[in-house]
Parts: structure tokens; C-alpha cells; sequence
């Protein structure tokens, strides 16, 4: 059938995923499917329902894409679409209710404080240490986000993210390994691909660092005890299975000086660039971008 690629939209992960989208419809063309790019940004969706599109492959990062919106009006639709439905896309676009949902799972995610105003600056501090990260829970790749190493940085870290967010995360710093877990969906949950380990320039794998510059290392399969690996991808299924994800996503997490993983975010419309993790865990796992990229597809529903 005809499938469309949607990507672009109005997010500011936009150039993100004008990356992604780009890639996908490349493999899925070179694979001999009939793929057509379709930018949400720039396009009605009187277009999208004009364009007759059998199935679509989300390759959308952020607001209006990756958050349940867009999910929403394709179940209305009828069209299926590839990744999670409405309610698992927009818990897992909010960083604080993915925490909570976690916590009450007794899953393992840094403490936190949710902020509305500059008041609670100092008592954030008081709770969870420093150095503390503060980030707007809605966005991605490292949008509005600040490592905090002092106080006197609390205002203007706060400013920075209440830019995107009107409730700001503050988050407890876990030092240690950045770890990340690529997950497949099939009819019964997702199967954790080989894992990845980021080694960013001073442990700031920021926006820079994933899509501009070539000084990030990345390691798949991480180096890492069996069992501990096997304890981290089988946290990332239950991370995912207990957000109700479907189709696919990742799972990112920090590996404490101790060893205990830490889970940080779930992302439902994982980046697809050439520098993306999803594809570095499948490599590793003998698919090559264009299985991915199919296999992705195959998961499309409504
Ligand atoms: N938010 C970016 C696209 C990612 O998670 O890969
Ligand atoms: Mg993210």
C-alpha cells in the first residue's frame, strides 16, 4: 500500500525529525515500499486525509507528534499508524507522570521535585542534592535542560526551562554510565535490543553532542556483566509494558557507581538519524536500518 512518512511538524525537536523522517523514507524506498514523505508542519490535515495514505510511519518527535495528539486523531481516522497509542504517548511525553506511573510500579527513577514557580528553588536544592538537573518534562533531546552544580544557577536553570513548561522537573543527578535500551514490540510486549552506552565529551551528551558533532562515542553491545544486562533490558520491557507502549520506543537510563540502573524517560518516537540509538541497538542485533525500519511498519495498527 501507500505509506506516508509523517515528520517535520511544530515541535523543536522539528529539525530532529526531518533528519529521522528522511532516513526512514530512504530505507523504505530502497526496500520497495511505496513510502511518501509528509511534513505535519507545513501540510493541513485536510492534506493528511487527502492523501489516501494506507498506513503511516510516525517519524514525528515531540508536542504534536510524539504526545498523543496526533495518535489520537489517526484512531479517529481509522489509519494505522506506527509506535504507541494516545494514553501511552502523552504519559510518556510528560517525564513526571512516567515517574509516577513507574514509582508506583516500584520501578527504579531518581527522585524529583515538580516546580511552579521560583519559590521552591532553595528547598529543591535542600531535597535532592546537587548537582540536580532541571528539565521541562515535555520536550526531548535535551531541549531547556540544565546540569545545576551550584545554587546561585537555580534561577536562571528554572527560567531556561519554564521557557517550554509551565511545571518544571527538578531531578536528582545519578552519576554514574548513560545507558540506553531499544525496544521492538510484537504481540506480546517489546524485546530489548542490544544496549547501548553513551561516552559524551565531560558527560554532556546534550543536543550538541547527539546530532552535531562526532565526538560522542557510542557502545553496542555496552560492556557490561550478562546478568546486569539482563536485569536492564528486562526493567526497559517492564518500563514500557507498565506505560501501555506499543510498536516500539527506548528506554534510557543511568547505571549508578554501585551498579543499580536508574530509569530516566521513556520516548514512544525515538529519534531515527544517522547518529540515533534505536539503529545502533538492531545493528548490533544483525538488522540493518532498512529491517528496522520495516519491522517498525509491520507493527502499524489503530
Ligand atoms: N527525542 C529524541 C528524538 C530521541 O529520543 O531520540
Ligand atoms: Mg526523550
Amino acid at each position: 500500500g501507500h505509506v506516508g512518512v509523517l515528520y517535520g511538524g511544530q515541535s523543536a525537536e522539528r529539525e530532529v525529525s526531518l533528519m529521522s523522517g528522511r532516513g526512514v523514507h530512504e530505507a523504505l524506498r530502497r526496500a520497495g515500499v511505496d513510502a511518501h514523505l509528509f511534513d505535519t508542519g507545513t501540510r493541513t490535515l485536510t492534506d493528511l486525509v487527502n492523501a489516501g495514505f494506507d498506513r503511516v510511519f510516525i517519524a514525528l518527535h515531540g508536542r504534536y507528534g510524539e504526545d498523543g495528539t496526533l495518535q489520537g486523531m489517526l484512531e479517529l481516522m481509522k489509519l494505522p499508524y506506527t509506535g504507541s497509542g494516545p494514553l501511552a504517548s502523552s504519559l510518556s511525553m510528560d517525564k513526571v507522570m512516567t515517574k509516577k506511573v513507574w514509582l508506583h510500579e516500584g520501578l527504579p527513577t531518581p527522585d524529583y521535585v515538580v516546580l511552579t514557580d521560583e519559590n521552591g528553588l532553595d528547598e529543591a536544592v535542600d531535597r535532592l542534592g546537587l548537582p540536580l538537573i532541571m528539565k521541562p518534562p515535555h520536550e526531548g533531546s535535551t531541549m531547556g535542560v540544565t546540569k545545576v552544580t551550584e545554587r546561585a544557577q537555580m534561577k536562571q536553570a528554572y527560567r531556561l526551562a519554564a521557557r517550554f513548561d509551565a511545571a518544571v522537573l527538578a531531578e536528582q543527578f545519578i552519576e554514574g554510565r548513560e545507558l540506553t535500551v531499544p525496544l521492538l514490540g510484537g504481540p506480546s510486549g517489546a524485546r530489548g535490543l542490544p544496549i547501548v552506552e553513551i561516552v559524551a565529551p565531560g558527560g554532556n551528551y546534550d543536543y550538541e553532542h547527539k546530532y552535531l558533532s562526532d565526538e560522542t562515542q557510542y557502545i553496542c553491545p555496552a560492556q557490561l556483566d550478562a546478568g546486569l544486562a539482563d536485569r536492564i533490558r528486562q526493567l526497559a520491557e517492564r518500563s514500557y509494558e507498565v506505560l501501555g507502549c506499543e510498536g516500539w520506543g527506548r528506554a534510557d537510563f543511568m547505571l549508578d557507581a554501585r551498579g543499580r540502573p536508574w530509569l530516566l524517560e521513556m520516548n514512544t518516537s525515538p529519534g531515527m538519524t544517522s547518529h540515533s540509538l534505536v539503529p545502533m541497538g538492531a545493528k548490533a542485533a544483525g538488522m540493518s536500518y532498512e529491517d528496522l525500519c520495516l519491522a517498525i511498519l509491520e507493527t502499524a495498527s489503530c
